[in-house]
């Protein structure tokens, strides 16, 4: 088994999952406003060390992504970030990617940036403890879209970067997100997804990228926000499942799904369904940012020195999406 595999199998196995806590300061501000909570970096990593000092860390969650900021903060307690998620045994992972800008020559749609000088910084984010990485690249659903050249260009700038990545003794998340944005069919979303991850290991296996040394991070398959057509939990399971299965080669130890806008309860039943009906030899868990933190922030939000609440309502949800992530969740843990 490599390093790389090791560490892969560390941050997603036995129920475990990732908390996307990688939001830009612009994301982040944007949570923060609408709670209205000042966004400084103070109260950013206030609300971050509470999570990541949860009970819950422990057993359910394997990796945290971080920011730029968060990784370079100390906490409360005196340790690094990266220091206080290790010593609870989980793994401190770093968004590397610098962001999404508007395609050239096709200009509604994006590509993501950041591979000037990623060796680099990357060396400097592992002597800080990161044993992980995130690139997001999103695509969106339309009649011509995603069009080849954001399919291409996007899957070229994963596979670099994958590969800088592991160069650098870390693992990389594989993130192509279609959006659910529109009024597409989940039809629409399972055929464009699937085009998207399989020209996305196009790329990655010619850059000579480890497939056991990566995660990959996909959307589950779902009609769009718009439809009027939505699909059954027992169906977004089984359309997911059909997809990876045609596209992601099987040497992949795990697949952490990204929320991506849907509810928390929704995104908990949809993977809890996924794992019950999981006919692959691939992991299937979680990786949360919304869905692990939404009603934490809510609740911090209302006194922001009631640590206790907003602790407890974290470890609720992440408990939730780990019992999922063994196909063990019911509705009827919900109600605390
Ligand atoms: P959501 O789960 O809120 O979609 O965030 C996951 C993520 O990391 C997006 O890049």
């Amino acid at each position: 088994m490599s390093e790389l595999n090791k560490i892969a199998l560390k941050i997603i196995s036995n129920g475990k999952g990732i908390l996307a806590a990688d939001e830009s300061n612009r994301t982040m501000t944007n949570r923060l406003d609408a709670v209205n909570v000042a966004s400084t970096p103070e109260n950013r990593l206030l609300f971050r060390e509470m999570l990541f000092s949860s009970e819950a860390m422990k057993e359910c969650i394997g990796g945290v992504i971080l920011y730029d900021e968060t990784i370079k903060q100390t906490s409360s307690f005196g340790k690094s970030i990266p220091d206080l998620i290790s010593s609870v045994g989980s793994v401190a992972g770093i968004k590397v990617d610098t962001g999404i800008k508007d395609l050239a020559n096709s200009s509604e749609e994006k590509i993501t940036e950041g591979l000037d000088g990623l060796r680099e910084r990357l060396k400097k984010y592992y002597q800080l403890g990161a044993r992980f990485t995130k690139w997001r690249s999103v695509y969106i659903i339309g009649e011509s879209y995603p069009s080849k050249l954001a399919i291409n260009s996007n899957a070229h700038a994963l596979a670099r970067y994958s590969a800088l990545v592991q160069e650098n003794k870390m693992v990389p998340i594989v993130e192509p997100e279609v959006l659910m944005d529109g009024d597409h069919s989940a039809d629409s979303c399972f055929d464009k997804t699937t085009e998207v991850i399989k020209k996305c290991f196009e790329e990655l296996i010619l850059h000579k990228v480890d497939l056991t040394g990566i995660i990959l991070k996909p959307n589950m398959i779902l009609a769009g926000k718009q439809s009027k057509n939505k699909l059954s939990s027992e169906d977004v399971s089984k359309k997911t499942l059909e997809c990876l299965k045609n596209s992601v080669p099987s040497e992949v130890p795990g697949i952490a799904f990204l929320s991506g806008g849907q509810s928390e309860i929704e995104a908990t039943e949809n993977l809890n369904l996924i794992n019950i009906n999981n006919n692959t030899n691939f992991i299937m868990t979680y990786s949360y940012g919304r869905a692990l933190q939404q009603s934490a922030l809510k609740i911090w939000s209302k006194n922001t020195k009631d640590i206790e609440s907003t602790q407890n309502t974290f470890n609720h949800r992440a408990r939730m999406c780990s019992l999922a992530a063994k196909g063990k969740w019911s509705n009827n843990f919900e109600n605390k």
